[in-house]
């Protein structure tokens, strides 16, 4: 699969097809921008934020920034940045964070988001929410009318205790917007997908609008044996987007 970039009309250059990994990359590069030397950094994860964290280790190494210290969001995040010798702590240590960057898997009109189909909502929403700045880099596929526009999965991370009653009281939850909720499943024997904290996750598709989203947060947070869900409201400062005609860097 591929970006169509057209030339300028005069040009004769031939059209630039971008992958959907290039366009990522370009969204990285630039909310690397935003990093200044001095600064505490939230890692993001997945294939986006995989760029960015590459990208701080290569200006680290390059020595054109210096005293960074990153708070990863993901065991395979601190992975890529012990790799790459970015100096790591965590929130405990440091309470405050400078700036995020991360990817999501869906962006509304309102800057509202979707993640953890990655798995790593809880983190991420953890340090994020520690967050100063928090840089949502994405390739133009992720944008939606509304959460859970896409038919893809909202997850919800839950403990594995008893998780069948739970997953059936999320879907209840929304049934008024079509919604099923399965278990996240790993490997070809279908055992449950354990995140870092040890949990399952549930994703919960839509078939229409879920409506008011503080609301169904609310709803969802309340229900025993859940621990978090994968809508970031009003949290994303700087939504960054790479698609067909260029970047477009959106602030709140
Ligand atoms: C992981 C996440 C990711 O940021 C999200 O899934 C986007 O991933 P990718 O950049 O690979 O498309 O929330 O938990």
């Amino acid at each position: 699969t591929g970006i169509l970039v057209p030339p300028p009309s005069s040009s004769s250059v031939p059209p630039v097809i971008l992958t959907q990994d290039e366009l990522k990359k370009i969204a990285a590069y630039k909310a690397v921008e935003y990093v200044e030397s001095g600064m505490v950094l939230g890692l993001g994860t997945g294939s986006t934020a995989k760029h960015a964290v590459d990208r701080i280790g290569e200006l680290l190494s390059q020595g054109k920034l210096k005293n960074i210290i990153g708070i990863p969001t993901s065991k395979k995040t601190h992975e890529q940045a012990v790799s790459l010798g970015i100096p790591l702590s965590d929130l405990d240590s440091h309470p405050v964070v400078d700036l995020a960057i991360d990817g999501a898997d869906e962006v509304d009109p309102h800057m509202n988001l979707v993640k953890g189909r990655g798995g790593s909502l809880l983190r991420e929403k953890m340090v994020e929410g520690a967050c100063k700045k928090f840089v949502v880099i994405v390739d133009e596929t992720k944008l939606v009318k509304y959460v859970g526009a896409s038919g893809l999965a909202m997850p919800v991370e839950i403990i594995p205790f008893c998780w069948k009653f739970t997953a059936i009281r999320l879907q209840k939850l929304f049934e008024y917007a079509g919604c099923s909720a399965k278990l996240r499943t790993s490997g070809e024997n279908g055992d449950p997908f354990v995140t870092d904290n040890g949990n399952y996750i549930v994703d919960l598709y839509f078939k229409q609008d879920m409506g008011d989203l503080r609301a169904a947060s609310d709803a969802i947070l309340q229900l025993a044996g859940v621990v978090e869900h994968g809508m970031f409201l009003d949290m994303a400062t700087t939504v960054i987007v790479a698609g067909e005609l260029g970047v477009k860097v959106t602030d709140k």
